[in-house]
């Protein structure tokens, strides 16, 4: 039951909307003036202190033309649409995200692109789109800095439902943060940030992404850490 006032639980941009987006990230997620100003590629250079193409790179060099993906949420800049354009009109790319002005913005930039779907769903529910021969497999499905953002037992949904998802051959991609080495001065920027608007993401500096996994042994899983520890990129296949 969200716990959002009456004013904003009446407000369609808020309906539905768990109650950590608004308690945490309203400005910067739900809120159409602030999304309209923070959507673009700029923003996200910044946020990322100049990583967003190497980042963005450990996701899209697995997408090949005639793949079926599911992002779990929408990014801001062209990320969705840069996912998309790889997947191709052979390929199917499902977009879902759980807050109404992300599923605006994410259904407005693959307008053009008829073999997306954006859906408003929580990740950790979306029961996935079957595909033309019946089968609901995809061939990647990509977590892009979501994971840093949601409180605990989320985490654990999240990662839990992707792998249920995950076929053999198929790809679960993590892009996230990661606990930076102490001589990276990132590192002491990320804690005060941390401290002050992102209360969930110091797990990640704590926790392996497989600890969230109820059933990790079934999995393999390769981490990379990029930029002196800030981040990391997980690829996670299912064992034979
Ligand atoms: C991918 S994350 C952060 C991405 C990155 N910081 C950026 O530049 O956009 C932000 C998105 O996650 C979405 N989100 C949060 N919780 C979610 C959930 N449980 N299921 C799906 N989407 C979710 C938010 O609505 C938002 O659009």
């Amino acid at each position: 039951m969200s716990k959002n006032p009456p004013a904003l639980a009446s407000n369609p941009y808020y309906e539905g909307v768990p109650d950590y987006m608004t308690e945490v990230y309203d400005w910067a997620y739900v809120d159409p003036n602030w999304v309209k100003a923070l959507d673009r590629n700029l923003v996200v250079r910044v946020l990322l202190f100049l990583n967003d193409q190497r980042l963005m790179r450990r996701y899209l060099a697995h997408i090949q033309p005639g793949h079926r993906v599911w992002q779990l949420a929408h990014v801001y800049g062209d990320l969705v649409q840069r996912a998309a354009d790889k997947v191709g009109p052979t390929g199917e790319f499902h977009l879902t995200d759980v807050t109404p002005i992300q599923i605006e913005h994410g259904s407005e930039k693959l307008k053009q692109m008829p073999w997306t779907r954006v859906i408003r769903s929580d990740a950790a529910e979306f029961a996935g789109i079957a595909a033309h021969d019946g089968t609901n497999r995809y061939d990647v499905i990509c977590s892009f800095f979501l994971l840093h953002e949601v409180p605990e037992q989320k985490k654990r949904e999240i990662v839990d439902h992707m792998l249920s998802k995950l076929t053999v051959g198929a790809k679960a991609i993590f892009v996230d943060y990661h606990n930076p080495k102490r001589w990276q001065p990132i590192r002491y920027i990320l804690k005060l940030v941390n401290h002050y608007l992102e209360p969930f993401a110091n797990a990640l500096w704590d926790k392996e992404i497989s600890s969230y996994a109820s059933h990790a042994e079934q999995f393999n899983w390769e981490k990379e850490t990029i930029f002196g520890g800030v981040y990391q990129s997980v690829i996670v296949t299912r064992k034979p």
